[in-house]
């Protein structure tokens, strides 16, 4: 087990992406703390991973808020003692528009979730891991985050910030033997991506499945990625597999290159 009598905040823990880390770093032996807004999906990850004889805990959270981010990280300590990981995974996606045509709050909003909640979530645990000059963050980025992507700003430059971020707090938290690095993944499966291939397929007159074969016709494996395949990477760089490595964005996208 690689994350054995580990503690690990995993935020937007009860869907998605961030379901897959939480069980898996539960089946790693890690305590998992579940938080993000919608308690029964939290409860519902909670109890996957009880029923398979591990710990884990829903603690509802809106990470754009100060001081639910607080509390939130105070009850982990309380709970557990202490806390090794934080996965920085909760994110919207934000409006699909032109900067012309931005709406402010819209734009503001996109910022809070993905941008100031990862900062307001990685400030709280930092306080004790610096303290025990222990700890590593993970944070979900995207490949919207390494390139431009026209009517998506909001969504892009946050993704773009949590490189930065990464980049950043690497440097700050070093010498405390904390790592912080950033996993951008591409299209994931699931139900997002689901709509987006219903959307394009009846806006075409195309079926579903050759809507989705356009869209990964870019991608070198042709095809998406699962959701167990970036908790797979959230684990490696969680764990002390990935001991040297810090400040770093690892790309988790099947190969998406851009067409020249
Ligand atoms: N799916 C993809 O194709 C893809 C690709 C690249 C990157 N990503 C990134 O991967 C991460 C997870 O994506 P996903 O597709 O699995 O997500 P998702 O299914 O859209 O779920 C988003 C998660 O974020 C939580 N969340 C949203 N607003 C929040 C807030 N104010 N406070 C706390 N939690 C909040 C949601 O929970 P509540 O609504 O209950 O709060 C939910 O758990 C995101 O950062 C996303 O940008 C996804």
């Amino acid at each position: 087990m690689r994350l054995k009598d580990k503690v690990a905040i995993v935020t937007g823990g009860g869907i998605g992406i961030g379901r897959a880390i939480s069980g898996a770093f539960a089946a790693e032996g890690a305590a998992v703390v579940v938080a993000a807004r919608t308690l029964s999906r939290l409860n519902g990850v909670v109890g996957e991973i009880k029923a398979k004889g591990g710990r884990a805990m829903a603690v509802p959270t809106d990470i754009s808020d100060e001081k639910q981010v607080q509390s939130m990280v105070a009850r982990a300590l309380s709970e557990y003692g202490q806390v090794d990981i934080l996965v920085n995974n909760s994110g919207v996606g934000g409006p699909t528009a032109n900067v012309v045509d931005m709406d402010l709050d819209e734009w503001s909003k996109v910022l809070a979730v993905n941008l100031t909640g990862t900062m307001l979530c990685t400030r709280e645990v930092l306080k004790a891991m610096i303290g025990r000059r222990s700890g590593v963050i993970v944070n979900i980025g995207s490949e919207g985050g390494r390139s431009g992507y026209p009517m998506r700003s909001p969504y892009c430059v946050s993704k773009m910030g949590i490189i930065g971020f990464t980049e950043t707090l690497a440097i700050e938290v070093g010498e405390y033997n904390i790592r912080v690095n950033c996993i951008s993944p591409a299209a994931v499966q699931g139900e997002r991506i689901g709509n987006v291939a219903k959307a394009r397929a009846e806006a075409q007159g195309i079926s579903p499945e050759e809507a989705m074969a356009r869209m990964t016709r870019n991608y070198s494996l042709k095809r998406i990625t699962d959701p167990s395949e970036v908790a797979a990477a959230a684990v490696f760089l969680a764990s002390d597999e990935s001991s040297a490595v810090t400040g770093q964005t690892l790309p988790v996208n099947c190969g998406l290159y851009l067409v020249h």
